[in-house]
């Protein structure tokens, strides 16, 4: 009877203690968090999690600190809740960090939880989802915080290309604490409250008078536009976590897994016979390079990443007859889809993600080479397509690539090409492969004769047209087996699904090395 009694109370006093730790900093910070316009951190895992079936862990850790009045500042779990669940029946590790809670602020033990999950998410080999709203380093506690955070980053470093990493930035993160999201995957943001930054507007405004505010500064928009930091910057919570929970569905659980399979009702074998008409007569008029997109992957559903940022290239994930593939592919309506810096720096990074997770890459080229001008030389165009080129060489992925119209120069060479050992090389009857594009071919080699000509401009246009007539069609680059056929564009579906089909088993090793040395 004794006995009963006693374990009653010790099941009531861990009931109490749970129900404490489930209100984080009180209701008042609850209700204050809500005020602007944001969820708990609790609200936003149930938003991530399968119904019911997230797990808790840590939720008695409690803060070591005694200075600036500390010691009456405890909170069960502290600053963050960490646990694992099930996504899309999927296991995926989470934390979000408690703002009710000193902030959200990264103390030792906040620390010591993150990394702990992180581990355990490495050896379950599962995504962890980072839910980032926080004030960053713990000030009271002075370099244990920064330990904390270190530790936090040490891991993202070490497990990057191991296990999918994603953060969500649904607060503040500002100074060095922006340096561990900005090592993970993919950052999604939330408009008006998702803010990055380094430097603070105050800090800013006081080193050299400029006022900004800090959406403008570090908004979600900003990064997704301006600086790419951002894949994706949405306006709400809740629609945030929808998308993330889409993305996960495209990714394999850790390096060792493929993505999961999908079955599709969209036969494999599908025809369109709309896309033989989507190129322009007139090549250098623009189209939609999305649509081709679209009518090629399973059921038109494309997640595109990066969709604000470097337009003129397009990335993402799809699937075709059921399983996941990296999409890259120009957009001639965005600066004619040449390459500059920005898109070789997107394409590259979503290339070697992919590569790093086993998911085949499909490249649809429309490329009319390298953006010119000092701008982007004194940028570092060099160094930054080097990436891109670094990046496809690199990648022993299934590489399947669509010459859709042009490839000139150095991009046709980075585009996947055989050369980088592209796997598939298709082509359609409209791609042109040359040195570089008509005009400026023409105006080289044919300097003298068109100076000399009586009508200069239309001897240039008639060295142009059999200029075009010899470069503009891909039988040169069949003929040396650099494209493996040419296809009839209604059939651009079928035949990417063969090639990935037959590349499925598909082995092939980089020689011994620790790693290479990108051009960073
Ligand atoms: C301890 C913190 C804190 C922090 C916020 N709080 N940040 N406590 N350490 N880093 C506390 C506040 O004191 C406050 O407690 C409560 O959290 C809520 O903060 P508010 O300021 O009232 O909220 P809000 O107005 O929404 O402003 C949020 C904020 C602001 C923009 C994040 O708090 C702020 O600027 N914090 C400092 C940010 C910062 O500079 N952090 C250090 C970055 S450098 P009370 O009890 O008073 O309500 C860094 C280095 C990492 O993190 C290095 C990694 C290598």
């Amino acid at each position: 009877m004794a006995t009963g009694r006693a374990a009653s109370q010790r099941l009531e006093e861990l009931q109490q203690m749970r129900e404490e730790s489930a209100v984080g900093g009180g209701q008042n910070r609850i209700d204050q968090q809500h005020d602007k316009g944001k969820l708990t951190a609790r609200e936003r895992i149930a938003l991530l999690m399968d119904r019911g079936s997230f797990q808790e862990i840590d939720s008695f850790v409690t803060h070591r600190a005694t200075d600036f009045g500390m010691d009456e500042k405890h909170y069960y779990g502290d600053a963050v809740v960490t646990g694992y669940g099930r996504v899309n029946g999927r296991l995926t590790f989470t934390f979000a960090h408690d703002f009710t809670i000193l902030g959200g602020s990264v103390s030792e033990v906040v620390g010591e939880k993150v990394s702990k999950l992180m581990d355990l998410a490495a050896k379950n080999g599962a995504p962890i989802i980072g839910l980032n709203d926080s004030g960053g380093a713990r000030i009271q506690e002075g370099v244990a915080s920064l330990a904390a955070y270190g530790e936090i980053m040490y891991r993202n470093v070490i497990l990057s290309g191991v296990i999918p990493q994603i953060s969500v930035i649904m607060g503040p993160a500002a100074g060095g604490a922006v340096y561990s999201p900005a090592l993970t995957d993919f950052i999604f943001a939330v408009n008006g409250t998702g803010q990055m930054y380094v430097t603070g507007p105050d800090v800013i405004k006081a080193a050299i008078g400029e006022e900004i505010t800090h959406e403008e500064l570090g908004g979600a928009t900003t990064h997704a536009t301006r600086s790419g930091v951002v894949h994706f910057a949405i306006d709400s919570e809740e629609e945030c976590i929808t998308q993330l929970r889409r993305l996960l569905s495209f990714l394999p659980q850790n390096n060792g897994e493929d993505a999961p399979y999908y079955p599709t009702e969209d036969p494999a074998s599908r025809a369109d016979i709309e896309l033989r008409d989507i190129i322009p007569e007139d090549s250098s008029r623009p189209y939609n390079m999305r649509t081709i997109i679209e009518r090629i992957v399973d059921m038109g559903d494309f997640m595109e990443v990066h969709r604000m940022y470097a337009q003129n290239v397009i990335v993402g994930f799809a699937r075709m007859d059921g399983k996941t593939v990296g999409i890259v592919a120009q957009q001639p309506e965005s600066m004619a889809g040449v390459l500059d810096i920005d898109s070789s720096t997107k394409a590259a990074r979503f290339i070697r993600f992919c590569d790093a997770f086993n998911v085949p890459i499909v490249t649809l080229i429309d490329v009319p080479g390298f953006l010119p001008g000092s701008e982007q030389e004194y940028g570092g165009l060099i160094r930054h397509g080097a990436k891109l080129l670094y990046a496809y060489a690199e990648a022993t992925v299934p590489k399947v690539s669509v010459l859709i119209r042009k490839a000139y120069g150095g991009a046709y060479i980075v585009m996947s090409s055989k050369h980088l050992r592209g796997d598939v090389n298709l082509a359609w009857p409209s791609a042109e492969i040359a040195v570089m594009g008509p005009d400026g071919a023409v105006n080289i080699i044919y300097r003298n004769a068109i100076n000399e000509a009586e009508d200069k401009e239309e001897t240039k246009q008639q060295l142009v047209k059999e200029y075009r007539e010899k470069f503009g069609n891909p039988y040169i680059a069949a003929s040396r087996g650099f494209i493996d056929d040419v296809i009839d564009p209604s059939e651009t579906r079928p035949k990417i699904i063969a090639a990935l089909d037959m590349l499925k088993n598909k082995r092939d090793a980089l020689p011994p090395k620790k790693h290479g040395s990108i051009p960073l």
